[in-house]
C-alpha cells in the first residue's frame, strides 16, 4: 500500500482531533501540520505558516508532494488556498473560495436558499438603517441581525425588543465587525432545538457523516455570551433518523446540486446548523468546515479510516468510497476556556495536567495552547483544551470526561458543567 504525504491546515481543536484520526490511518505517510499547536506536534511535523499565508501552505504542499490537503478553518478557503491547489492539481479536502461562500457571506447563502426553495428563516439584506427598519415592521420580536461577512461568530445579535434592533442595526453598518458589518441581514426567529448536521462532499455527490450537538453560550444554562463551541455531543437523539432524512431531502440534496448546476461545486464538508423547528428542521446557517467542538466528538467516534473518505472527496470519487462505519458509544467534548472568554480572554497562564495518559477512556485535544520560553505549555486562545471521551451511554461518557477535566489545572480557567444536558434530561 503506498503511504499519503499529508499537509493538515489549522492550529484548534479541531485539527487536533483531525490529526489524532488521520495519523491512525494505515494510509498515512508524512503528516505535517501547519501551524498545528503543542498536541498536534505529538503527532506531526509542524510548520511555522500561518492559515492565512495561501503562498506560504502552497510551497509547504509542493515541499512535501502532498497527495492530500486537508483544510481546517474556513478563513483559509475563503482566500482562495483550495483554488490555488486546484491549479496545480494537489488533492484538497476543502471548498473553493466561491463555494465556501456558502459560510461566507450570509447573504450569499439566504439568497441561493430562496432561489432553490430550501427551508430557512424569512429574511431581507440591507444596506441602510431606514429600509431595514421597515422590515422590522413586518416582523415579530424578537428579531436576529447579522452582519453579512465573517465576524468570528460573533456577528449576531438577537435583540429582545425593536429599539436593541435598530440599534444593532447602527451598530454593524457604522463598522462595528469592519467591512463584514456593510450589509446586514435581518432574519425571522425560528423556535426549536438546534442540532449540527455534517455531510462531506465530492463536488458533485454528499456523503452523511454524522450529527452532534453544540453548547454556544459561555457558561451553565445556556446562559451568557454566545461562543464558538463550550461542548458538544454525538449523536444527539433530538435529531433522529427521519429528521436526519427529511433535512437530507431538503436541504443537502439540493444545495449539492444547485451549487454544481451555479457553476460552485462544493467540496469538503458541508455543516448544516439545523433549527427543528415545528414544522421541520430549517437551515440556520452553513459551515465550510467541521464544526469545533462537534468535530472532536465525531473523530471519537468514526470508526472507519477518515483518510479515504477525505481522499476520495477531495478527488471526486466519492460515490465509490464506503460510507462512514460508526462506533456504538456516545462522544462527549467539553471545553476549558481561558478566564475572560469570549470577550477577552487571559492567556499565559500555565496549564498542568494537560499529556496524562488517560487510556482509552479520555483524550485531550489542545486547542489554544502553546509552549513558553521556559517549555511550560500554556494558554494562548480563548478555547484551550478539549476534554473527550467516550461512553456506552452519553451520562458514562459525561462522568469520564468530566473525572479527567478534574485531573487539569488552568488559573481562571472555566468550563461548563452541563454539556450534554438536553440529551441527559430525556432519559
Ligand atoms: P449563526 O452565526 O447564524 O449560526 O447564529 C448564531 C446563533 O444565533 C445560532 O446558533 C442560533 O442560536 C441563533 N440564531 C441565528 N439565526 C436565528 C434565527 N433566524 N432564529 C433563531 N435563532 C437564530
Ligand atoms: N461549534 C460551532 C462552529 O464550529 O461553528
Amino acid at each position: 500500500m503506498e503511504k499519503l504525504n499529508i499537509l493538515l491546515v489549522g492550529s484548534g481543536g479541531r485539527e487536533h482531533a483531525l490529526a489524532w484520526k488521520i495519523a491512525q490511518s494505515p494510509l498515512c505517510g508524512r503528516l505535517v501540520a501547519a501551524p498545528g499547536n503543542p498536541g498536534i506536534a505529538a503527532l506531526a511535523e509542524l510548520r511555522a505558516v500561518k492559515v492565512l499565508d495561501v503562498e506560504g501552505l502552497v510551497a509547504l504542499a509542493k515541499e512535501i508532494a502532498a497527495d492530500l490537503v486537508v483544510v481546517g478553518p474556513e478563513s483559509a478557503l475563503e482566500v482562495g488556498l483550495a483554488d490555488r491547489l486546484a491549479a496545480l492539481n494537489i488533492p484538497c479536502f476543502g471548498g473553493s473560495q466561491r463555494a465556501a461562500r456558502l459560510e461566507t457571506s450570509k447573504a450569499f447563502t439566504k439568497d441561493f436558499c430562496q432561489r432553490h426553495g430550501l427551508p430557512t428563516a424569512a429574511y431581507g439584506v440591507f444596506t441602510d438603517a431606514p429600509s431595514a427598519s421597515a422590515f422590522f415592521d413586518t416582523l415579530q420580536a424578537p428579531f436576529v441581525i447579522k452582519a453579512d461577512g465573517l465576524a468570528a461568530g460573533k456577528g449576531v445579535v438577537i435583540a429582545a425588543t425593536r429599539a436593541e434592533a435598530d440599534a444593532a442595526v447602527l451598530d454593524m453598518l457604522g463598522g462595528r465587525f469592519g467591512t463584514a458589518g456593510a450589509r446586514v441581514v435581518i432574519e425571522e426567529f425560528m423556535h426549536g432545538e438546534e442540532a449540527s448536521l455534517f455531510a462531506i462532499c465530492d463536488g458533485a455527490s454528499a456523503m452523511l457523516f454524522g450529527a452532534a450537538q453544540d453548547h454556544k453560550r459561555a457558561y451553565d444554562g445556556d446562559e451568557g455570551p454566545n461562543t464558538g463551541g463550550m461542548g458538544a455531543y454525538s449523536p444527539p437523539p433530538v435529531l433522529t433518523a427521519a429528521l436526519i432524512d427529511q433535512a437530507w431531502r431538503e436541504l443537502i440534496e439540493p444545495t449539492v446540486k444547485g451549487m454544481a448546476a451555479e457553476g460552485n461545486p462544493y467540496v469538503g464538508v458541508l455543516f448544516a446548523g439545523l433549527m427543528l423547528t415545528p414544522t421541520g428542521p430549517k437551515l440556520v446557517e452553513y459551515n465550510a468546515r467541521f464544526g469545533d467542538p462537534e468535530c472532536q466528538t465525531l473523530m471519537l467516534r468514526l470508526e472507519s479510516d477518515l483518510v479515504p473518505i477525505l481522499l476520495a472527496a477531495a478527488k471526486g470519487e466519492l460515490a465509490s468510497a464506503a460510507p462512514p462505519v460508526w462506533r456504538e458509544e456516545a462522544a462527549i467534548c467539553v471545553v476549558l476556556a481561558a478566564e475572560g472568554y469570549p470577550d477577552a480572554p487571559r492567556t499565559g497562564g500555565v496549564i498542568r495536567g494537560a499529556d496524562a495518559d488517560y487510556g482509552d477512556e479520555a483524550v485531550v485535544f489542545h486547542a489554544g495552547t502553546a509552549l513558553d520560553d521556559q517549555g511550560q505549555l500554556v494558554a494562548a486562545g480563548g478555547r484551550v483544551l478539549n476534554v473527550c471521551a467516550l461512553g456506552a451511554t452519553l451520562h458514562e461518557a459525561r462522568d469520564v470526561a468530566y473525572a479527567a477535566l478534574g485531573t487539569i489545572s488552568l488559573k481562571g480557567g472555566f468550563y461548563r458543567n452541563d454539556i450534554g444536558w438536553r440529551a441527559l434530561s430525556q432519559h
